[in-house]
């Protein structure tokens, strides 16, 4: 009598297809040895109430929606109020030679292994920082770029000893096997711009 109960409680389950019945037919096998192993009889009915009771919880609660935690609203508000303007005002300038200057220094201090080149990775730290902006300035200055910060002398002796070793003392980069610092748009910053571009049409 009871294994009916069982058996069918747990088919129906299945049947329904709800959250549950996966829950159910694996109970089911368990089930069935209880019942062959004719213990007594209340033993189905507990584990039937057991399916039951599992059953119905996780039909109406498991999956009930979550609310949000108080860093999803946050996100959430951080990205209705911003959008993408950020990207929008980096884009604004990207093209400045402020901008120049401030991804060389970032080069100098932090490296760089974004570019792919025959002649590697670069470090970060070649130059002393405090020294890094003046050789910016020096970079900048190979193809014409202007720096805006006067910048002593010696800026062409740090470049050179430190720098033209590898990207040449013209900056071209030894035949491309440096990136070439010359170019009117560095690569970094083409790539930064590209990626800039393509969050624009995500938002
Ligand atoms: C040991 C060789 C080496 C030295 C020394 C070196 N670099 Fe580099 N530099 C590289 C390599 C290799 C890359 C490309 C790294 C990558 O894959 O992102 C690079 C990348 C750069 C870039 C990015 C270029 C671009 O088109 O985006 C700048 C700017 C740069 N270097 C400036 C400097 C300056 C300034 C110095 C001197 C303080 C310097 N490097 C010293 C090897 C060097």
């Amino acid at each position: 009598m009871f294994s009916i109960w069982v058996h069918l409680i747990s088919l129906v389950f299945y049947l329904l297809k709800l959250k549950a019945h996966q829950f159910a037919t694996k109970s089911y096998g368990l089930i069935l040895i209880i019942i062959t192993l004719d213990m007594q009889k209340i033993i189905p009915l507990i584990v039937t109430m057991i399916v039951l009771l599992y059953a119905v919880y996780n039909a109406k609660f498991r999956d009930a929606p979550k609310t949000d935690t108080p860093t999803n609203i946050h996100y959430k508000e951080h990205i209705k109020t911003h959008k993408t303007t950020h990207y929008e005002d980096e884009l604004s300038h990207i093209n400045t030679d402020a901008y120049t200057k401030d991804y060389i220094i970032k080069v100098i201090n932090h490296g760089s292994n974004i570019l792919d080149f025959k002649g590697g990775v670069m470090e970060g730290g070649f130059a002393n920082p405090s020294d890094a902006e003046k050789i910016a300035c020096y970079t900048m200055e190979l193809s014409g770029k202007k720096c805006r910060t006067p910048y002593p002398k010696d800026a062409a002796m740090f470049y050179t000893s430190i720098c033209g070793g590898c990207h040449g003392n013209d900056g071209k980069g030894l035949g491309g096997t440096y990136p070439d610092l010359t170019r009117p748009k560095m690569l970094g910053i083409e790539m930064r711009e590209n990626f800039l571009k393509s969050m624009q049409k995500h938002r």
